[in-house]
């Protein structure tokens, strides 16, 4: 831990056992902490299900996702189905004790669909219409499609509704292509109009004038995703959006009232990836899961952590890892492998940062198709490959600890704000091109992390009142309404840090009548006096130390005249220093206490080691203590609590030799015994209960 000197003075017992919700899924007859694998038995003659499950079962499988691909074996032809294979691959499943997620086919639709009903076809921005072959071909948005997603879904959820094997759906897989077909657009035009309800108000908020944009009617308005009025742009991400949830409706509508209460309904998501808010489409799911794999070429234990918190945070609860790479994929200009390690590093990780399962994707290699180089845990000849082995650890392993992490959730302090609408207000107009707001939040999200060992990442909507530290890296898009919380937040005690860019735009993405950060102004005491795109690193230093600002610079201007000098006054936390003369001696960063809590605007991208000192002071000054002081850099500590329990999951991310010394005594759940130290080889983990 890089600032782990600052703590080591501070109070060694772990943080309070916390009692609220806890695991994603329980179900008494299946284990707490799930390893799973898609299979694929349509791809299969039957006679290779049975030595497949079998060594499934050897790895400590537990859980296999399948059908999210097999419309076409399902129902061959319009309105003829056929399920006598998957009850059988279902029920030769639970003979070797392994349980099932059902996957709606709907991302794959059969050909003899499209080719009979080409409007079921999605139509890109250009206006070309998709053809069979692919996946994802769809339109999202098609009343004729959603009526056969419903008849397929609600065939397999009458009839496995209550199979005691089944423990879940998953809806479609990855929604991610919104389509601009006529439908669609038409659909968007009365989604308009429902919410602006006459075109005059549309006009006035979009402020139509600019470029004789001004609309007569609804009809008139076009669909784009670019290039058109920044008003446009956000409305439309926030149509696909509810299209999206109406999507997922369609297909909840018919599965629900055949299926066993704890049958969960979930969709598996991507990280960071920004089509439509996730938000709005968990409103109506279950429980959240996504698809790990690894965004940079080489695992980067951070980023990857922060889309676990992203994704716990769409629900507020634990949630499930619905793929990961067993070592590589087949999607990257170069597939590296993950290390020999990471595998299971990559698996543990996911449970600290509160997944209850981990499925790999996927279990055998296909025998042809778009994906015969991507990592599988058993090769085409049905044999194990070399990774096989390392899963098989992890099974074991989460056969071990799974009783004690059962009724477990990681607890946090420190919350991100995470807004889908400020991401597309910015990248529709970056202003400058490496502003990219995903790796802007992960610059805060690195050092909290490291400091706290437990951040959430919210939504803009959820609740903030059992956090001490609530830090919106780029709040761009500011609502009064959401002001108004945040204002309420800071004068109940909270501490409240705001990056560049914040509260510049208003629900419409029009420009806040108020200078950033808008409505927050006033309760700063300062606004920004002018923003400026950076080429080069420009000095900036003041009492937190000394860096650099880069990309974005903001000068900041104290309203002093709303304020008497005083304890309550504004007061600059960062000056810039010489550069191109608009930037020179003007101040970078402000922040104000306000009765017991506080504002923070920073107003530059500041190089890592000056923002990692920023947010020692702000961890510090909001009363939070790291779970474990004084862990070695690179060592990731996870806690999970509930049902009495405290979990510790420790993750040694590095390629060193790493000790952990504990605040006491504590039980080995891997290793057994009782322990008060650990060392972690490389990439090693420890779980351990207090
Ligand atoms: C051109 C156009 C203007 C404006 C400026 C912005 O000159 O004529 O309308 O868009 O670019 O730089
Ligand atoms: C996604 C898909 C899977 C598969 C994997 C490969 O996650 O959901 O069907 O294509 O990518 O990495």
């Amino acid at each position: 831990m890089r600032l782990g000197a600052l703590f080591l003075a501070a109070s060694v017992a772990l943080a309070p056992v916390s009692s609220a919700p806890a695991q994603a899924t329980a179900y008494s007859d299946q284990p707490p902490i799930l390893l799973g694998a898609s299979w694929y038995p349509e791809q299969w003659p039957e006679s290779q299900w049975e030595p497949d499950l079998a060594l499934m079962e050897a790895a400590h499988i537990h859980l296999v996702r399948i059908g999210e691909f097999a419309w076409s074996t399902m129902e061959p032809s319009e309105g003829h189905y056929e399920f006598g294979w998957l009850d059988r691959a279902i029920a030769l499943a639970a003979k070797h004790h392994i349980c099932v997620v059902l996957g709606t086919p709907t991302a794959g639709p059969p050909a003899w669909l499209t080719t009979k009903y080409p409007d079921t076809l999605r139509v890109d921005e250009n206006g070309r219409r998709d053809e069979h072959g692919n996946r994802q071909q769809f339109s999202f948005a098609s009343t004729r499609y959603r009526k056969f997603a419903h008849a397929i879904a609600e065939q397999m959820a009458a009839r496995y509704g209550h199979n005691p094997n089944v423990v879940g759906w998953q809806l479609d897989n990855e929604y991610a292509a919104d389509s601009f077909d006529p439908e669609a657009k038409s659909q968007f035009h009365a989604w308009l109009q429902k919410k602006y309800g006459t075109i005059a108000n549309l006009n006035h908020h979009w402020a139509t004038a600019y470029w004789s944009q001004t609309y007569d009617n609804f009809d008139e308005i076009p669909v784009r995703s670019k290039e058109e009025n920044p008003a446009l742009l956000l409305e439309w991400k926030r149509f696909v959006s509810d299209t999206w949830k109406s999507y997922s409706e369609n297909q909840i509508d018919a599965i629900r009232p055949h299926a066993d209460k704890r049958q969960f309904i979930t969709t598996n998501t991507m990280g960071w990836f920004d089509g439509f808010d996730e938000y709005v489409v968990h409103s109506v799911l279950d429980i959240a899961a996504w698809d790990d794999y690894i965004s940079t070429d080489h695992y980067d234990a951070a980023d990857n952590g922060a889309r676990h918190d992203l994704t716990r945070g769409f629900k507020q609860k634990n949630f499930w890892v619905m793929e990961t790479e067993p070592a590589f994929v087949n999607w990257r200009p170069t597939n590296t492998p993950l290390e020999k390690g990471q595998v299971r590093d990559m698996a543990w990780q996911a449970i600290g940062h509160g997944s209850d399962a981990v499925e790999y994707w996927q279990w055998r290699s296909a025998p042809n198709g778009q994906e015969e180089y991507h990592g599988v845990l058993l090769g085409i000849d049905g044999k194990p490959v070399p990774v096989y082995d390392e899963v098989k650890q992890v099974g074991a392993e989460f056969e071990k600890a799974g009783p004690a992490l059962a009724g477990t959730s990681p607890h946090s302090s420190v919350a991100i704000i995470q807004s889908y609408d400020s991401r597309w207000a910015i990248d529709f107009q970056r202003h400058s091109a490496a502003f990219d707001p995903v790796k802007e939040l992960v610059s805060f999200y690195r050092p909290l992390r490291d400091q706290t060992q437990a951040v959430d990442i919210l939504s803009p909507d959820a609740s903030l009142d059992s956090y001490k530290l609530v830090v919106a890296p780029a709040l761009n898009v500011l609502p009064q309404s959401m002001a108004d919380r945040l204002i309420a937040y800071v004068k109940a005690g909270g501490h409240l840090v705001l990056g560049p860019r914040s509260g510049m735009k208003d629900e419409y993405n029009a420009l806040n009548p108020q200078r950033q950060p808008g409505p927050l102004a006033d309760l700063l005491g300062a606004k920004v006096s002018q923003f400026y795109a950076l080429d080069e690193a420009v000095p900036v230093g003041g009492d937190p130390g000394n860096g650099t600002a880069n990309i974005w610079a903001e000068t900041l201007a104290p309203t002093l005249e709303t304020f008497a000098p005083g304890p309550d006054a504004p007061r600059v936390l960062l000056t810039y220093g010489p550069s191109n003369g608009w930037l020179d001696n003007q101040p970078a960063a402000i922040t104000r206490t306000v009765g017991k809590g506080s504002i923070t605007y920073i107003g530059a991208w500041l190089d890592q080691p000056l923002l990692d000192s920023l947010t020692t002071q702000f961890v510090h000054d909001a009363g939070v203590q790291p779970i474990l002081p004084g862990v070695p850099d690179g060592v990731e500590v996870c806690q999970r609590t509930g049902s009495g329990k405290t979990i510790l999951i420790l993750i040694n991310h590095t390629t060193s030799n790493q000790r952990v010394k504990l605040p006491h005594a504590m039980t080995d759940l891997l290793q057994s015994g009782t322990v008060s130290s650990v060392d972690l080889p490389k990439y090693g983990v420890a779980v351990l209960q207090n």
